[in-house]
């Protein structure tokens, strides 16, 4: 029976001793608890010969980019550079339709910006940096075969998300992964003794190539990000506030790329649908929608209807997975 204290511990000095006196390590930060937890505690270990980035790909949420970025700097007084590549990403997913291809140019983007990212640090550093962190987890270590005594199963063998897609192979950087240990819910654990706050350790899980499988179609159509941003913060602070945020694994709305006719005020419109989507999970492989009340959904749609431009109605997601994915694309 381990401590979580002892595990930090343990881990800091692993890390030192691995990394050494001289080297540096870099580290992509994407706003989700595993990289910061990941990279909280390497910090600790060796302070400021850590570097992370944290890339701006147009596709986060409202106010995103400055919300983690508070907690990285505030809280964690971690060294991160931001980096706002919204038109580099946006320019290249112009007109892009189909979900597949949109991963992987997002994925590509990415590990150009990393790659220019590791090469000024070698710039400035005058040395390589050596070392990259990430924060792969124990179930992304076995897939398939559940630890002794852990009384949980991880049945599936099927891996189909990474988050960014891959790093440049010629990079040559040596792996660092403090949480290959650990559980979802130890890492939350292990996040609280290192001071990350409790909030953002319970954040929903968001995927790599953000939004951009949250708005059907071309990424770039009309204000479709813009619409998406300020109805999913109307949902997801509703949820907060109906004190329902922990209950969900995940809630997001979705942009349809397509127009049907209202009526505001006395005039007819033909604007756009949302549709909000939220479902329970243990580990995101299978999920059950989530029951709304009646008049927490009346609310929500009347809320988006009456303060977001362009939306005139609001569809709600009611398959679970499967047969559907959590995400609509
Ligand atoms: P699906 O939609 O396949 O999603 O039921 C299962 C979980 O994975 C997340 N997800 C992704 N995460 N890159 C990611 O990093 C992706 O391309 C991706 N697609 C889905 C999804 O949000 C859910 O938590």
């Amino acid at each position: 029976d381990w401590k979580m204290e002892d595990v930090m511990e343990e881990e800091i000095k692993v890390i030192k001793t691995v990394v050494g006196a001289k080297d540096h390590v870099i580290c992509a930060l994407s706003g989700g608890v595993d990289s910061t937890v990941a990279a909280t505690l390497v910090h600790k270990a060796i302070r400021d010969r850590l570097h992370c980035i944290f890339v701006d790909n147009g596709l986060l949420r409202f106010k995103e980019r400055e919300r983690v970025m508070e907690t990285f700097e505030s809280d964690l007084h971690l060294p991160v550079t931001c980096v706002d590549a919204t038109e580099q990403f946006l320019s290249k997913l112009k007109g892009v339709v189909d979900p597949e291809t949109k991963r992987k140019i997002i994925g590509k983007e990415f590990i150009c910006i990393f790659d220019e990212f590791a090469q000024e640090l070698e710039h400035k550093l005058g040395t390589k940096p050596a070392f990259l962190v990430q924060g792969t987890l124990y179930p992304d270590v076995i897939e398939s075969c559940p630890p002794p005594g852990s009384g949980r199963s991880h049945s599936h063998t099927i891996k189909s998300h990474h988050n960014v897609g891959g790093l440049p192979k010629d990079m040559k950087l040596r792996l660092i992964e403090p949480l290959k240990l650990l559980f979802k819910d130890e890492v939350r654990e292990l996040g609280k003794i290192l001071n990350v706050p409790e909030a953002f350790l319970k954040r929903h899980p968001f995927p790599g190539p953000g939004l951009a499988v949250r708005v059907l179609g071309d990424v770039t159509q009309g204000n479709a990000l813009d619409i998406l941003r300020q109805v999913d913060e109307i949902f997801i602070q509703s949820i907060k506030d109906a004190g329902l945020y922990d209950s969900i694994w995940q809630a997001f709305a979705v942009f349809l790329p397509i127009r049907s006719v209202g009526v505001q005020g006395d005039q007819r419109t033909h604007s756009h649908v949302v549709a909000l989507r939220a479902v329970t999970s243990q580990d995101g492989m299978t999920a059950d929608w989530y029951y709304f009340e009646h008049k927490f959904l009346d609310d929500v749609a009347r809320k988006i209807c009456n303060s977001v431009r362009g939306v005139n109605r609001v569809v709600q997601d009611i398959t679970s997975k499967p047969p559907s994915t959590i995400e609509w694309e």
